[in-house]
């Protein structure tokens, strides 16, 4: 993808392209099919895996390709120790690819079995999704999750909540995902409904961002007067402030509290391959707890959200298709502009943020 941003001056930027981040940690599918010693598929930055739950309840992520002559462990056995390769049997504890056993073995061979791996990939689960560890190319077998960064988590702030999940598949690369995500000013026209907001309510905003490391927070504030959802909570009374943390590789994190009431969601856009991605989204919340049909009705209008933002990456990717010049303008995209700066920082490992300190942008939507 090539973006001509253009700063202050009206000068343009050429971005970099959908750069796919390894060497962290993506949600691969919801972990409750991983069950009854069943294998499940999932493409992750272009990687092919194969996924399971051993016996013992943990789960794994191995490369579905098998060492031997690569094919696919997900079309072998796994009975709930080993995988076993469905074309010469080969044996392989999933969790960490060693081979257990090669079958047509005999005793004057030499070779011991159990100095192969199969591509084995740390795999946690969390939020009821299998999340897995893409390391870059070369980095070796990365074997213990504990030295790893934290597997991103939902923050939950009282015991009991409730809490719900939607995925969709996006036509585009992970940026245009990412971007998309971010950009304030498509709500008004993409997720024009009575719910939620109109191209009539369109106001100005002031917003305040900070820098946090590998990313910008949009700090604590009263959220959008014009938006239905917020103004659900204010039947509490109390003072409702949200915060919205985005962090690389493609997390968006936002909180809502009005009192002892909260709602969290974390978002991310994975990048499935090179050119496509997929967004999920889990929130959890104890406003309206005691409510009937909250849930469902909150699905409802998630999956409508997410549904209109697919739509409109859908009739987007028709146009990307003759790969067009493409813009980021100041206010409005300059979350995005940082998004680039911060991935550019990474990739060059050069620290560098776009934010010296907090700043205030101007939009309206
Ligand atoms: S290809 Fe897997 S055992 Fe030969
Ligand atoms: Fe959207």
């Amino acid at each position: 993808m090539r973006l001509v941003t253009l700063d202050t001056e009206g000068a343009s930027i050429t971005g970099p392209t959908a750069t796919l981040l390894y060497d962290d940690w993506y949600p691969a599918l919801r972990s409750d099919r991983l069950r009854d010693n069943q294998l499940a598929t999932a493409m992750l930055l272009d990687l092919p895996l194969v996924l399971g739950r051993r016996k013992d309840g943990k789960i794994f992520a191995m490369r579905d390709s098998c060492p031997h002559r690569g094919i696919p462990l997900s079309v072998g056995w796994f009975d709930g120790e080993h995988v076993t390769c469905r074309y010469h049997g080969w044996e392989f504890e999933p969790c960490s690819g060693q081979c257990a056993a090669i079958p047509s073995l005999t005793s004057h061979d030499r070779l011991d079995a159990t100095k192969i791996y199969a591509s084995a990939y740390p795999c946690v689960e969390r939020d009821g999704y299998a999340w897995v560890y893409i390391p870059g190319a070369g980095a070796g077998r990365k074997l213990d999750a504990a030295d790893l960064p934290p597997v991103p988590e939902l923050a939950k702030y009282s015991g009991k909540y409730r809490s719900a999940h939607l995925t969709a598949d996006l036509p585009c690369n992970v940026d245009h995902g990412i971007i998309g995500l971010m950009d304030p000013a498509h709500g008004p026209f993409v997720h024009q409904a009575w719910w939620w907001r109109s191209r009539a309510s369109i106001r100005e905003k002031t917003k305040r961002f900070e820098p946090i490391p590998e990313g910008f927070r949009m700090a604590a504030h009263a959220p959008s007067g014009n938006s239905a959802p917020y103004k659900l909570l204010g039947v509490y009374g109390e003072p409702v402030e949200t915060t919205i943390d985005f962090t690389l590789p493609n997390r968006r994190y936002e909180t809502i509290r009005c009192g002892s009431k909260w709602f969290t969601s974390l978002t991310t856009v994975t990048p499935v391959t090179a050119s496509t991605c997929r967004i999920d989204v889990i929130a959890a919340w104890n406003v309206f707890y005691h409510v009937p049909l909250v849930t469902p009705i909150a699905k409802f209008f998630g999956a409508k959200f997410v549904k209109q933002d697919q739509v409109t990456m859908i009739q987007q990717a028709e146009g990307l298709r003759h790969n067009p010049s493409l813009m980021l303008i100041d206010d409005a995209d300059k979350p995005a502009k940082w998004y680039f700066a911060l991935k550019q920082a990474r990739l060059d490992g050069s620290g560098k943020h776009p934010l010296d300190g907090p700043v205030e942008l101007h939009w309206r939507s």
